[in-house]
């Protein structure tokens, strides 16, 4: 009986609308991150409500909109080091803690998450 997806068994998009506004709330306060990112992350939330939806097997809401998602290519215009893909999966993980995601869901979404963060980096440490 695990034909569930990911996006179903952690509660669907309400659950993950809720991810993704504290994962970036921790981004806005991580010295390492909120340098490269935007000061409004009304839009970039939006985008990643979309992506980690179907990243997690919901409906493919990012590419209806974007298309083919290419991450690694739409992240080359931001110097992504080692150290912030670190500082990107613990404001994730903090996220986690945070609204309380359950095992086993929590360590196989974090596994997936943390092969994608290393495939973004792109510049070695400044
Ligand atoms: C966009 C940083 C990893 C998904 C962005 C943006 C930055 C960024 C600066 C642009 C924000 C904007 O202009 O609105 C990082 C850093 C990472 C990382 C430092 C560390 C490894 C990831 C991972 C995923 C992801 C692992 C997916 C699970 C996205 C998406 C967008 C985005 C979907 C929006 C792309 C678009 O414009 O359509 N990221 N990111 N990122 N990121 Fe990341």
């Amino acid at each position: 009986q695990n034909k569930e997806t990911l996006y179903e068994q952690i509660g669907g998009l309400e659950r993950v609308e809720r991810l993704v506004d504290m994962f970036y709330s921790n981004v806005k306060e991580h010295p390492a991150l909120y340098p490269i990112f935007p000061d409004d992350l009304t839009e970039t939330a939006r985008k990643q409500k979309q992506f980690l939806t179907q990243f997690l097997g919901g409906p493919s809401l990012y590419t209806e909109e974007h298309g083919h998602p290419k991450l690694r290519a739409r992240h080359l215009p931001f110097p992504i080091t080692r150290t912030r893909a670190i500082a990107w999966l613990s404001c994730m993980e903090d996220a986690m803690d945070e609204i309380e995601l359950e095992e086993p869901a929590r360590e196989e979404i974090v596994q997936r998450l943390t092969l994608t963060a290393q495939h973004m980096v792109n510049t070695a440490e400044e």
